[in-house]
């Protein structure tokens, strides 16, 4: 394809469901020229409690549907799979890749004044380590503290955004973190910038919120303006949609959450036997 056409080419997105709406919403705000393709993995989600070889066996699956769409870049938006898959799938795979992690990390070490971090996410992505890694390659005198806070998903995708559940369990998952003193915290799940105010107001003023969705849509653009992929005008569609969205299961249920994230407009989500690929 001509550099000039790949320009036009979408941007694969994908998710174990559909938390990475944050990273899809975040992209489309920031490059409101670019096409995107989402693919969620609403059959087998959650990854949070998988397997490393199975989160990874599922994301080349995920890979190899979005390279058939003919996507110019993938952002693998969950933060389980980008732990544990990114690294195989850059070897693998044609196209640019990005994942939340790096993204994330690097914005932490800038944000910190006192080197002490906090990271929460799936028990995946937390037990991998890799946010640590990351942060202590940047910052080798980093404190990095980790916390898995696996009811925070259920919450979410149960609507208790704003309710006295979610900030009581917010408050047993975080005043650990707080009594160490942490000055930053990372929302290391794509689900956790939805209950990002609980969060806030559970840790204080004085705790400096990471979202890995922002900074990855950022990082992204970047990455593409250096390639020259960047879409510099709004593309033609011909009647297509500019946002496409696939899922392996349930793809009313997806709608309907969806459209509560997207301001955009979901016009439809269409079922993909993701176990083919
Ligand atoms: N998308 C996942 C993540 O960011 C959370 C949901 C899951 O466990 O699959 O880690």
């Amino acid at each position: 394809m001509e550099k000039s056409d790949l320009r036009l080419a979408p941007i694969g997105v994908f998710d174990s469901g559909v938390g990475g709406l944050t990273v899809a919403r975040e992209m489309m705000r920031q490059m409101p020229n670019e096409r995107i393709i989402y693919f969620g993995d609403t059959a087998r989600v959650p990854y949070g409690s998988k397997s490393r070889e199975t989160v990874t066996k599922y994301s080349e699956q995920i890979v190899r549907f979005l390279l058939e769409q003919k996507v110019k870049a993938i952002a693998v938006a969950c933060n389980t799979a980008s732990a544990y898959a990114l690294g195989k799938l850059e070897e693998e795979t044609p196209v640019p890749m990005i994942g939340v992690i790096k993204p994330g990390a690097r914005a932490a070490v800038q944000a910190t004044r006192n080197g002490k971090i906090g990271v929460i996410g799936t028990e995946g992505t937390i037990s991998s380590g890799i946010y640590p890694e990351y942060i202590r390659q940047l910052n080798p005198q980093a404190q990095v503290l980790g916390r898995a806070c696996p009811l925070f998903v259920p919450l979410v995708e149960e609507g208790l955004l704003e309710d006295p559940v979610t900030d009581e369990i917010a408050r047993r998952y975080l005043t650990e973190l707080m009594d160490e003193g942490i000055d930053t915290l990372i929302l290391g799940c794509t689900h956790y910038p939805l209950i990002r105010s609980t969060i806030g107001r559970v840790v204080g003023d004085g705790v400096t919120l990471v979202n890995p969705a922002y900074e990855t849509a950022r990082e992204l653009k970047v990455m593409l303006g250096e390639k020259g992929l960047l879409s510099e005008e709004k593309p033609e569609l011909g009647g297509e949609s500019q946002y496409r969205f696939y899922v392996s299961d349930m793809a009313d249920k997806f709608r309907r959450f969806a459209n509560g994230i997207i301001k955009y407009g979901i016009l439809s989500a269409k079922t993909v036997h993701i176990e083919r690929y």
